[in-house]
């Protein structure tokens, strides 16, 4: 029988497992989908951890995922515009895609570009979409400065590179050891902690237009003053510091219509979401914990086929 990995109760790690599961069948409006790579994310340790259990609540054991891109098997009743063998990728909003076979809904699912890998592809339902969306509403001109709050991850490099596709200066906070990465992605690095904003002044002396934040919190609150108008600070990651700080917050929207534009960014050449870590779907408690560690660099995908 096809595995799935789950979590079987709300909790950490040791709830997580592989098990086996009948390969699903698809009702209307679904596409049983061959997963080929699942983006590991951490909204998924998030979910098992209770954090998202009022808003979310699932029947347990819950497969983990929420993203992944594979080939087209079998079509539900009233599927329009997929077909078997279309090779897919898409958001799964009610999770399953650590799973050989997932349920993928046609509204949620877009066409994958044949130059995009199946690695790629399984990584821009959650991030590159998020990074788009989370752009789009800066409406950045050519030569605003803006600063991405947590760069070096899976949204962050998608948007340092959005943004520098439309004429931006970007700049973006990681990590020490993330300068080079950073860099190599058209963004001045300035490692965050104690003093930050000072060395965001120091390369950007007249402030930022704009902050796009995906960490949250105390990282938020650090860089927040840098900016004039708080109406231009834009997070991800953090609803209840959005609202205090007078910025906005917003969840990304998945459908076909906003997903293949970022497949098109990709297939173009003008987007690389730097899937640096690919591992076995074996490995799938490994990913997650490198994920769960909150340092990830990228994107790290899981390999089913
Ligand atoms: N609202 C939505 O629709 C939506 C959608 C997707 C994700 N999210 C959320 O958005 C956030 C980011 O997601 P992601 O996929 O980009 O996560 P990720 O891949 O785990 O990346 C987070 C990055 O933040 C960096 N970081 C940690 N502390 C930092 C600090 N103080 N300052 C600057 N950078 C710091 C981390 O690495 P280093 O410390 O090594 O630099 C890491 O690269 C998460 O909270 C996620 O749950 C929201």
């Amino acid at each position: 029988m096809p595995k799935s990995y789950v979590f079987t109760e709300y909790g950490g790690p040791e709830t997580q497992a592989f098990v086996d599961l009948p390969r699903p069948v698809p009702g209307p409006g679904q596409l049983l989908v061959a997963v080929h790579a699942a983006g590991v994310n951490p909204v998924d340790w998030k979910v098992r951890a209770g954090y998202l259990r009022e808003f979310l609540p699932l029947p347990l054991p819950a497969t983990f995922g929420t993203e992944v891109a594979g080939v087209v098997e079998e079509i539900g009743d009233g599927v329009e515009g997929f077909t078997i063998g279309d090779e897919v990728f898409g958001a799964l909003p009610l999770l399953g895609g650590y799973a050989e076979y997932v349920l993928l809904p046609v509204q949620t699912a877009a066409r994958k570009p044949a130059g995009v890998s199946f690695t790629d592809a399984a990584t821009l339902s959650v991030s590159a979409a998020t990074a788009q969306q989370g752009i789009d509403r800066l409406n950045l001109t050519p030569g605003a400065t803006l600063l991405v709050n947590g760069a070096g991850g899976g949204i962050g490099v998608a948007a340092v590179q959005i943004a520098r596709g439309l004429g931006a200066t970007v700049i973006g906070t990681a990590g020490p050891g993330k300068a080079e990465f950073v860099s190599s992605l058209g963004a001045t690095h300035v490692p965050y902690g104690e003093g930050v904003a000072d060395r965001v002044t120091a390369v950007a002396p007249n402030g930022v237009d704009a902050v796009f934040d995906l960490v949250g919190g105390d990282a938020l609150y650090a860089v927040a003053h840098l900016v004039a108008d708080k109406s231009r600070i834009v997070t991800a990651a953090d609803p209840t510091a959005a609202a205090e700080l007078g910025g906005g917050y917003f969840q990304v929207e998945q459908t076909g219509d906003t997903l293949s534009p970022v497949a098109a960014l990709v297939a173009s050449g003008a987007l690389d979401p730097h899937v640096t870590t690919v591992m076995p779907f074996a490995e799938a408690a490994a990913a997650l914990a490198q994920v769960e560690a909150g340092h990830a660099l990228g994107k790290t995908v899981l390999t089913m086929r």
